[in-house]
């Protein structure tokens, strides 16, 4: 008896006593085949580059591209999701690099599959800022504006080459409206109807991917904010979410991850197709920034993180950690 005269009826502690307890009773596990690998690859260098905003992480050569895939196959990871980070001279206003046979994003996908064959899935960005020299996801009108239809013809082509290369899954992540439908038939008007299709459905317009721009080394001035999503908006991704079934998406995503786990969610319990979440640059950037002060543990807040967006609802988590995450997910299984 305490001394208000009763016990608690319920006691939650009891099933949190030992470790074996909680992790008998833990409704989210991680497993390593949760787990993609964004990759970046860099033309024409012969030493990877580091990545000043996301310590860790490197512009890849074409030789270390490989190594790196191989280790996510051997930890355990599912897919890499390469992104072509192309010489500086290389880029114009349509991003003609991004649809070259011989460009660097195509030359990587074409690398990746003969190192790894179909162990890993791998996924390319469909996007045009990387290529693009005034760094926007899409080719201008002549006010400088992005031009929706005109991208879309430029993605259609792109999808066709990534294909040609051996992806098995695009990613479209330009937010244009029917990128996804146009993908779609692309695709399969030159026969290649088993390339599946991740849809960004609902991409916000993030402070979040700022160390992403370096990492590409993106020459976008302005922002995005007339084709990726205002942050105050729910109801929106659901929208986007309908039009990018109807036009044939296999699999759908939320980027960013962390902030917008109430988007995941609703998202995860509205679909019945596999859901992903894309863990972005910021969001490894502040951990790690964080840990380097030692003001947080790295690897529970790692785990944590991830934990977290699987909570949420997304089967898939792109993220940066993701070889060194499911070493540590199968270390803490042993
Ligand atoms: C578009 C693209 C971006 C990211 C993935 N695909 C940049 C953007 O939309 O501005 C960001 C990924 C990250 O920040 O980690 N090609």
């Amino acid at each position: 008896m305490n001394s208000y005269g009763s016990f608690p009826g319920a006691r939650p502690r009891r099933l949190r006593t030992t470790p074996a307890m909680r992790r008998m009773v833990a409704e989210t596990r991680l497993d390593p085949a949760d787990l993609i690998l964004p990759a970046f690859v860099r033309e024409g260098v012969t030493e990877p580059v580091p990545i000043g905003a996301m310590p860790g992480v490197v512009q890849h050569t074409r030789d270390t591209l490989r190594r790196a895939a191989v280790e996510a196959v051997e930890a355990g990871v599912s897919g890499i999701m390469l992104f072509g980070v192309p010489e500086e001279a290389k880029k114009d206003g349509l991003g003609t690099a991004g649809t070259d046979p011989d460009g660097i994003l195509q030359v990587a996908i074409r690398d990746v599959r003969a190192e790894v064959g179909d162990e890993l899935v791998i996924m390319s960005d469909l996007c045009l800022d990387e290529f693009t020299d005034h760094g926007h996801c899409g080719v201008l009108d002549d006010q400088g504006r992005v031009d929706n239809d005109a991208t879309l013809e430029r993605y259609a082509e792109m999808a066709q080459v990534q294909a040609d290369a051996g992806v098995h899954v695009v990613g479209p992540s330009g937010m244009m409206d029917g990128q996804v439908g146009v993908v779609r038939d692309a695709l399969d008007t030159i026969g290649k109807e088993d390339v599946a299709i991740l849809a960004y459905t609902a991409k916000y317009s993030s402070a979040f991917y700022g160390p992403f721009r370096e990492a590409v080394g993106s020459s976008l001035k302005g922002d995005r904010k007339t084709y990726q999503q205002d942050p105050a908006n729910l109801r929106e991704s659901m929208r986007e979410l309908a039009l990018d079934l109807e036009e044939g998406a296999d699999m759908v995503m939320v980027k960013p991850a962390g902030p917008y786990l109430d988007v995941l969610a609703k998202v995860a319990e509205s679909v019945d197709v596999p859901v992903a979440a894309y863990q972005i640059s910021g969001e490894y950037a502040m951990v790690e920034a964080a840990a380097e002060k030692g003001w947080i543990d790295r690897e529970k807040a790692i785990l944590e993180t991830l934990t977290g967006i699987r909570r949420a609802g997304a089967g898939m988590i792109l993220t940066y950690w993701a070889t060194e995450a499911a070493r540590m997910i199968s270390a803490g299984r042993r």
